[in-house]
């Protein structure tokens, strides 16, 4: 009983996400050195990374992964140089929108996920920040986004519908990437292994890029009620 009264006079702590990103982004940081070059991701938990790495005085340079994050970071006083002119980074923080504990993600909801995974394939280390919402046992209920060059997008579009039950263009189709793409968000895959389906999507004449993103990230901080847990490849 008196535990029951206690229990409505103390509730559980609740945190909103927005500060569980915070906190993510700010674990994240703390990776960061002078003298690296650093990716910046793109949404609103790596928008939190970037104001914590303007707030840490850190003497880096940095990569971004969209046209949003570059002035985002240009406009805090971070140097953000043009990725076309690198071949390495030493280490990118980004988003998702889902993340298992083996660092396997869907990401692309913002819909930068093609210069993300080129971001993230030139980095030596990359590392997932998100709030715990984000955190599941097996990646794929999130739309797994599809970035199509738009000439291709009538042949893509029914060539993904082979792979999932539901292709969805878009704003209706009118959404562009920075590359000036198409994204379709796709959902519930004929099947859930995601190398072979990664392959198949990938090798779609027309296909930019896609969101599944199962081996380029070697780490995770995701914050959950003000706890940060890491995951680790
Ligand atoms: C953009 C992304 C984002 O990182 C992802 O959608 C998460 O965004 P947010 O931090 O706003 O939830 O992949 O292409």
């Amino acid at each position: 009983m008196l535990a029951r009264i206690a229990f409505w006079l103390v509730p559980p702590p609740m945190t909103d996400p927005d500060d569980d990103k915070r906190m993510a982004a700010g674990a994240a940081v703390r990776e960061v050195r002078d003298g690296m070059l650093v990716g910046l991701g793109t949404g609103s938990t790596a928008a939190h990374a970037i104001h914590a790495i303007a707030a840490a005085g850190l003497r880096i340079e940095t990569v971004a992964t969209s046209a949003a994050s570059a002035a985002l970071a240009r406009s805090l006083g971070i140097v953000v140089r043009d990725f076309a002119d690198v071949v390495r980074v030493d280490l990118t923080i980004d988003g998702a929108d889902e993340v298992d504990d083996t660092c396997r993600a869907i990401k692309g909801a913002g819909g930068a996920m093609v210069r993300e995974k080129i971001v993230a394939a030139a980095s030596d280390r990359m590392i997932v920040i998100a709030d715990g919402s984000k955190r599941v046992a097996v990646i794929g209920a999130a739309a797994i986004p599809v970035e199509v060059l738009p000439f291709g997008a009538a042949f893509v579009s029914q060539e993904l519908t082979a792979l999932f039950a539901s292709v969805v263009p878009r704003d209706g189709g009118h959404y562009r990437t920075d590359n000036g793409g198409m994204v379709f968000d796709c959902r519930q895959a004929v099947t859930r292994e995601w190398p072979a389906l990664a392959a198949t999507i990938a090798s779609i004449p027309g296909v930019l890029g896609h969101g599944l993103f199962l081996t380029e990230i070697d780490a995770a901080y995701i914050a959950a009620g003000g706890t940060v847990t890491r995951l680790e490849r």
